[in-house]
């Protein structure tokens, strides 16, 4: 079963001794020293990783998930943390889940929200190495599968007159849809960085 937690285990830590403003998601959403945290609109939240971490770093964060169960478990690790209070306080009542296929209520929510940052780390196909994946995301690859409809998001995302849109790709992928004015690569993955400006 999909349970996942906001309190201890990995992102506990995280949010206690994990490099803050210097990790890379945070990075690639922009978020500098000095500078109001953007809101961000996480299309695929998963684990709830990247959100929960952006959250804790002072970005207001709606994440959509449109597996059912992968959304439940978010909204039910969500709850804990609000019971636990360091972790409330971190969170600051910034983050929150909603059950929903981005592809359907993108526009809409972007009218709605007016995130400044578009984020999208959709399940890309296994490489052939990975052997080693934690627990918690090898049961959401069972969950899920490959988000074979992925670059439709990616495409959609770029439509929105959003000024940054983030997506987390494998380090060797070709870009989707075009090519980012930015690239910030990871041992195995990359963030490729569209800017526009309004
Ligand atoms: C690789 S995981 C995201 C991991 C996440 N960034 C984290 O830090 O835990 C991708 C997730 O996006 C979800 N997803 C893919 N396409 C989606 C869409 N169009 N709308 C909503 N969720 C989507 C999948 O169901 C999956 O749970």
């Amino acid at each position: 079963m999909l349970q996942l937690d906001f309190v201890d285990g990995t992102l506990g830590w995280r949010r206690r001794h994990g490099g803050g403003r210097g990790q890379a998601v945070a990075k690639a959403v922009g978020l500098r020293a000095g500078a109001k945290p953007p809101k961000v609109l996480d299309c695929t939240a998963g684990l709830g990783r990247d959100a929960f971490i952006l959250a804790s770093l002072g970005c207001v964060v709606h994440g959509l998930e449109r597996s059912p169960v992968v959304a439940a478990a978010l909204k039910d690790a969500l709850q804990r943390a609000h019971t636990d209070s360091t972790t409330a306080e971190a969170l600051g009542g910034r983050l929150s889940f909603q059950h929903a296929d981005a592809l359907l209520v993108l526009p809409e929510l972007v009218a709605s929200i007016e995130p400044e940052v578009l984020y999208v780390d959709p399940m890309h196909p296994p490489r052939p190495k990975s052997a080693l994946v934690k627990k918690e995301m090898r049961l959401l690859r069972e969950e899920v599968g490959v988000d074979v409809d992925a670059e439709d998001l990616v495409r959609l995302a770029l439509e929105q007159g959003v000024n940054r849109v983030v997506v987390k790709m494998p380090r060797r992928a070709k870009a989707w849809v075009r090519e980012p004015q930015h690239q910030m690569m990871g041992r195995s993955t990359r963030f490729d960085i569209f800017l526009f400006s309004n």
